[in-house]
Formats: C-alpha cells, sequence, structure tokens
C-alpha cells in the first residue's frame, strides 16, 4: 500500500464515513429518546386524555425494564454482526425494525401495540446500537490519532438528537403548536414523528454508506460455520423451550402477569453479566494479566450500573416528578413535562469540552476508578438535591423546575466521569479473546443497573419521594465512597492500563 495515502478528512478533519454514521445515529437516537419522553405518559394518562390508563407503577416499571432490554439485546445485535450479517447489513436492519417499532405506535392499537413496539426497538436497538458504534472505530487505522476525538463528534451526535427529541416529539404530540388534538394529546402523532425521524436515519445510511462505508462492514469478522451454528441453534432452541416452560408454568398458575415477566427480565439481565465475568475467569484463552483486568473490571461494572440506574432514571422518575410536582413555565414561558429529557443531553454537549480540557491538562488527575468513583458520588448528589424540596415544602404542591435543572447538571457531571471513561476502559481492559463480549459488557452495566429500577421505580411515589431519594442517592454515595478505598487495588489489577 502507498505509505503516503492521504487521509480522509472531508468532515471536520475525520473520515467522510464519520459524517454518515453521525447522523444515522443522531436520528436513531432522536426517535429513541423522543419516543421516550412522552412513552411514560402514554401509558399511564387516563384512556379520555389519549393513554392508555395504566397505573403509574406499572408504567414506571415498564419505561425500566423496556430500557434493560434495550441494551440487553445489544449482545445478541454483536453478535449477529460478528457472526452472520457483518455490521453494514446489521444496522440497516436494525433501523427497518426501529422504525416499524415507532410506526406501531403511531396506530391506535392500544396495549397490543405497544408491546409490539417494544419487542420491535428492542430487537431493532439492539442490532443498531453496538455496531453502528463498532464501525465508527473502524473508520480509524491503529495509528490514526484521530479516534478519540472521532468518537467525541459522535457522542456529540448522540446527545444532539436525544436533546431535540424531547421538544419535537411533545410538539407533535400536543398538535404541532395549533392544538389541533384540542386541550389533549395525540400521543400517536408523537410516535409518527419518531418513526419519520429513523426514516431519515435509514435514508441517509443506505445512500451515504454505500459510497463512504468500508467495505469490510459488509462481511462478519468471524463467519460462523456449521460446526459452530449447530451448538447456538441448540442453545437457542433449548433457550426458548425453557422459556416456553416457565411461562407455561406461571400462566397455569395463574400467574402470568406484567409484573412477573418483568421480574423474570431482571434476574436475566442480572444473571448475564455474572455468567460472563465467570466465564472469562476461567477461560483457557484469557492469560494471568487479562484474567487480573478482567478482575478490575467487576467493581467498575457495578459502580457503573449503579450511576446507570440513576442516570436512566431520569425517564422515569425524574420524569415524573416532572409531570406532578413541577411549576411548568418560567415567567410567561410555558413548557411541557417532557421537554425535560433535553437537558441530559444538552449538558452532555455543554460538558463534554469542559472535561476534554480538563482531561487535557490535569496532570494528577484520578485514575479510571478513581473517576468512576466522583462519578458515583456526584450522580448520589443530583438525587439528595431532589429530596430537599419535598423536606422544604412538603410534597402537595408544586416546585420551582429549576430543582430539577440542577439535579440534572449535577448528574450530567457524574455521567463525564463515567461514560466517556468507562468506553476506553472496556475496551482496554478487554481479553484479547473477548473484544467484541467485553463491549457488550458495557452495554449489560446500564441494562443490570435498568433491571434494578425496574424493580424500585415501583415504590416512587409523591407521597414518599423524599425518602426514595434519599435512599437510592445514598446507596450511590456510599458505593462511591467506598470504592475511593480500593482505586489503588483495582488500579494495581489493571496492570497497566491507566
Ligand atoms: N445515553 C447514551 C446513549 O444513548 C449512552 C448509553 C450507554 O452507554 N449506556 O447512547
Ligand atoms: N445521556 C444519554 C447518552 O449519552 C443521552 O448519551
Amino acid at each position: 500500500m502507498d505509505k503516503e495515502k492521504k487521509l480522509d478528512t472531508a468532515f471536520f478533519g475525520q473520515p467522510r464515513g464519520l459524517s454518515t454514521l453521525f447522523f444515522t445515529e443522531m436520528w436513531e437516537r432522536f426517535s429513541y429518546y423522543g419516543m421516550r419522553a412522552i412513552l411514560l405518559f402514554y401509558m399511564y394518562y387516563a384512556v379520555t386524555k389519549g393513554g392508555l390508563g395504566m397505573n403509574q407503577s406499572t408504567a414506571a416499571s415498564i419505561m425500566a425494564i423496556y430500557g434493560s432490554l434495550v441494551y440487553l439485546a445489544t449482545v445478541v445485535g454483536g453478535w449477529l454482526s460478528d457472526r452472520v450479517w457483518g455490521s453494514r447489513k446489521t444496522v440497516f436492519i436494525g433501523g427497518v425494525l426501529i422504525m416499524f417499532g415507532h410506526i406501531a405506535l403511531s396506530l391506535p392499537f392500544g396495549v397490543s401495540a405497544l408491546y409490539v413496539s417494544i419487542a420491535l426497538i428492542v430487537c431493532g436497538t439492539g442490532m443498531l446500537k453496538p455496531n453502528v458504534s463498532e464501525m465508527v472505530g473502524g473508520l480509524y487505522s491503529e495509528e490514526d490519532k484521530r479516534r478519540d476525538s472521532g468518537f467525541s463528534m459522535f457522542v456529540f451526535g448522540i446527545n444532539l438528537g436525544a436533546a431535540v427529541a424531547p421538544w419535537a416529539v411533545p410538539w407533535a404530540a400536543n398538535g404541532f403548536g395549533f392544538h389541533l388534538f384540542g386541550s389533549g394529546m395525540n400521543f400517536h402523532a408523537g410516535f409518527s414523528l419518531a418513526a419519520i425521524g429513523m426514516f431519515f436515519g435509514l435514508l441517509q445510511y443506505s445512500l451515504d454508506g454505500r459510497k463512504y462505508l468500508s467495505k469490510d462492514s459488509l462481511y462478519p469478522n468471524d463467519p460462523i460455520d456449521k460446526e459452530s451454528l449447530r451448538p447456538v441453534i441448540i442453545w437457542t432452541i433449548v433457550g426458548l423451550a425453557v422459556l416456553v416452560v416457565v411461562l407455561g408454568l406461571l400462566a397455569a398458575m395463574g400467574q402470568l402477569n406484567i409484573t412477573n415477566i418483568i421480574n423474570i427480565i431482571t434476574v436475566i439481565a442480572i444473571a448475564l453479566p455474572i455468567y460472563y465475568f465467570i466465564m472469562m475467569l476461567n477461560s483457557k484463552k484469557v492469560t494471568k494479566i487479562e484474567k487480573s483486568r478482567v478482575l478490575a473490571y467487576i467493581p467498575l461494572f457495578i459502580a457503573a450500573a449503579i450511576f446507570w440506574a440513576i442516570e436512566e432514571s431520569g425517564s422515569v422518575v425524574l420524569a415524573l416528578f416532572a409531570e406532578q410536582r413541577t411549576v411548568l413555565h418560567i415567567g410567561g414561558w410555558h413548557f411541557a413535562a417532557a421537554n425535560f429529557q433535553t437537558l441530559n443531553p444538552l449538558f452532555i454537549m455543554i460538558l463534554t469540552p469542559v472535561f476534554v480540557a480538563l482531561w487535557d491538562h490535569w496532570k494528577g488527575q484520578p485514575s479510571a476508578p478513581g473517576k468512576f468513583s466522583a462519578g458515583l458520588v456526584f450522580a448520589g448528589l443530583s438525587y439528595i438535591l431532589m429530596a430537599l424540596p419535598g423536606m422544604f415544602y412538603g410534597t402537595a404542591g408544586r416546585v420551582s423546575p429549576f430543582w430539577l435543572v440542577g439535579s440534572w447538571f449535577i448528574v450530567e457531571i457524574g455521567e463525564m466521569l463515567v461514560s466517556p471513561i468507562g468506553l476506553s476502559v472496556t475496551t482496554k481492559l478487554a481479553p484479547k479473546a473477548f473484544k467484541s463480549q467485553m463491549m457488550s459488557m458495557w452495554f449489560l452495566a446500564d441494562s443490570a443497573g435498568q433491571a434494578v429500577n425496574a424493580q424500585i421505580v415501583k415504590y416512587y411515589s409523591t407521597a414518599n419521594e423524599v425518602p426514595y431519594f434519599l435512599a437510592v442517592g445514598l446507596v450511590s454515595i456510599v458505593f462511591g465512597v467506598i470504592l475511593v478505598f480500593f482505586v489503588k487495588k483495582i488500579h494495581g489489577l489493571m496492570d497497566g492500563v491507566d
């Protein structure tokens, strides 16, 4: 190859393919977070107000387990791309499923459409999300120094989509500013906009991708042969059979209900990462040093799960607080409870350059475990802050929106200390033989956190918001503080990775 080959710098100094992936993921996140911004309200609003009339704690629990399933499914999505379809095709199929998932909710078919939509979006996002990120990595050669800045731009795209959607989707649901739906809401119009967003994503992915994405992404990295396919098929059948038996037994006992299904998913989402850890620690393909790194990853994984539990509760618990306990205007400027979902990505966009500069200049900066422990303390503090309005003024009335703004600001400082750091430390600690599985572990931390949420958010209500915020906040802070004492030890186990 020609060593002098010119670097492709067509997209703000980055390879042209980054623009394709940037906009694909921007639209996908637009559709996902737009849908999430109104879904909770759609589920528990009364039928007369355009909702499904579920009870609030079930709706909250579904929000959390849905989020858990989405990240759980990335394991399957990563596998399909690695061994069967290659990332290009897997992302495309995923995007199509996501679009149909939003279309399902845009139709007036009630609860059955909701479950169909969840199934489609879980499978679709599982296929799209990990593989889009993987393709970003694939744009750069090993030596290319632009990799980190490329990922930062990609994350910016994620958050741009996530920030615009909580304005656009509720706006559609509210009749595009024309009160088309009287004083009520038409959630289906909102979900339609999410579907249209994903359609734009797919359109530009397929038109642009053909020109600018590498040919490698058309093929699986490690194509599966007939030999290895057999155990996969057998285990899939066994797994499905066990599932059918369990569901059948529950049905026979008259216990087949949403609560029990959520409980089963919670167990799976927590058991799967435990299985992965045990497997990696016992694998002959993993060297001694690598095993020590996997050990170091365990406390980081737990910390990440706790962090994501609080971060992801923004679309559940804080959304309820916005709807039920917050004054929805500042002076003459009125907004909807769903609009608050813009704060998380907005703060990320604002804080990212600050933290990039901080890590560039801070000589004695803490190691990854140190940053994680600070991240947990910030996450906990964001919850403690939310306990204060109830303590000061009681829980009967509404309080200033700035409580939520402050809480999101604090948790996003935490996110800056956990999310980008975690992503990079995950790749560095990965044993060679389990590179892509380790990447899935990162998403599984989020999945496990939300699986726990699915169990605890049921207990959140206005009446007990103070103990709820205090208890969950304290768990995070206590874990963060405990982690401080182990930073040195964990760093030692990481064996040279910082
Ligand atoms: N909020 C981010 C996203 O949607 C990160 C999710 C994660 O890493 N668990 O992409
Ligand atoms: N905080 C969510 C994710 O990064 C939107 O980025």
